[in-house]
């Protein structure tokens, strides 16, 4: 089978390889075999090719933090999951065309969702879900902000804010984002720059905005600590400038701002498995719906991994990268 090797850790794209290995045994016992239909690039795992992910396993490495996939075989005592289900893996190295995994490894979803929807499910949905949720009360009416909010996790910031009645300024890199994510729900759009906290204060009409969503860093952070009100929370889940968050004094130590960090691995551990197949059914109904379609800007073959590694390093992109190990998915 095929699967992406890193020989070491660099510039994805001239690290990454499609190798020939050798095939994955029968499942044992309490082991669940399946085909990868799909899997998408994220932020994470271009970090992850650099060598600049909080994991950094010894080489060679198969990155790959999230992916869709169908049952080919089951073994004894497997009862979860049977051919032919589509899963998720809640384990890593998926950028391969099989995977051999434990049954509580993976969730069975719906087979009525959309592969390359079910392909981007596993993380940033849940992030997106989770930050709403577990850091900060809020009500209906309560004004959420963000920035790189045309991202995947923004989108759903959007759309699972809406539904909850909250509402959402949205800070992105260039105005012509701003009619696309009106009409996902964004109540208010800006584009980020020095003069934030003036036109944040204008946009919700002096409204308290009591958490703000970074994913940006740096400087970034500052800016979002500023619009937020006294004692709110600035959350920060990633880092596309590789900078650390910047806070200033002012906020922290005079206005009790709090800088709060989430990863979605930590906020799932506190929960039961039961719950996080809870998770996961709630969010699957979402797309099942047809109320969000994560952009999708090009779909390459497991052959095409530099190229697909490329693409997804690229700014202003229209979508998510995926990679379809297995030949092109209806
Ligand atoms: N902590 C967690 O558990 C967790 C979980 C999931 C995701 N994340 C993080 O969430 C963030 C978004 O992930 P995603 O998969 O949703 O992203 P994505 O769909 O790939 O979109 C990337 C976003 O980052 C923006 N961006 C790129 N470079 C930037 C820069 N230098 N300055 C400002 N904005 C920049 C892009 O804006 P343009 O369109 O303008 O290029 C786009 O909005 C990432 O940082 C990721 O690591 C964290």
């Amino acid at each position: 089978m095929k699967k992406i090797l890193l020989d070491a850790y660099g510039i994805p794209e001239q690290v990454a390889r499609c190798a020939e290995v050798a095939d994955l045994p029968a499942p044992g016992p309490g082991q669940v075999l399946f085909e990868v239909l799909a899997f998408p690039i994220n932020p994470a795992d271009v970090w992850f090719c650099h060598g600049h992910y909080r994991l950094r396993p010894p080489l060679p490495a198969t990155p790959g933090a999230e992916c869709v996939g169908r049952v080919v075989a089951v073994g004894e005592g497997v009862s979860r999951v049977a051919p032919g289900d589509l899963v998720i893996n809640l384990q890593r190295e998926n950028w391969a065309q099989q995977r051999l995994v434990g049954e509580n490894d993976v969730v069975r979803i719906s087979p009525d969702l959309p592969i390359a929807q079910a392909a981007m499910l596993r993380i940033n949905p849940p992030t997106a879900l989770l930050m709403l949720s577990d850091l900060v009360d809020l009500q209906p009416g309560d004004w959420v902000m963000q920035n790189v909010a045309n991202s995947a996790v923004g989108r759903w910031v959007i759309k699972l804010a809406k539904a909850r009645g909250l509402r959402t300024l949205n800070v992105v890199r260039r105005e012509s984002l701003f009619d696309e994510l009106h009409s996902l729900g964004a109540d208010a759009c800006l584009v980020d720059g020095p003069e934030l906290q003036q036109a944040a204060a204008a946009a919700v009409s002096g409204a308290p905005i009591r958490l703000a969503l970074d994913a940006v860093a740096g400087q970034a952070t500052a800016r979002l600590a500023e619009c937020v009100v006294d004692n709110g929370v600035v959350c920060s889940y990633g880092s596309m400038t590789g900078e650390d968050p910047v806070m200033p004094r002012a906020a922290l130590i005079y206005r009790g701002v709090r800088l709060e960090g989430f990863m979605l691995g930590r906020f799932l551990a506190s929960r039961t498995p039961a719950q996080i197949e809870q998770v996961y059914a709630q969010l699957a109904q979402v797309l099942l719906r047809g109320e969000l379609q994560a952009p999708v800007a090009q779909v390459y073959s497991i052959e095409q991994i530099a190229d697909a590694l490329r693409h997804a390093q690229q700014g202003e992109r229209g979508g998510k990268i995926l990679v379809a190990p297995n030949g092109p998915f209806a």
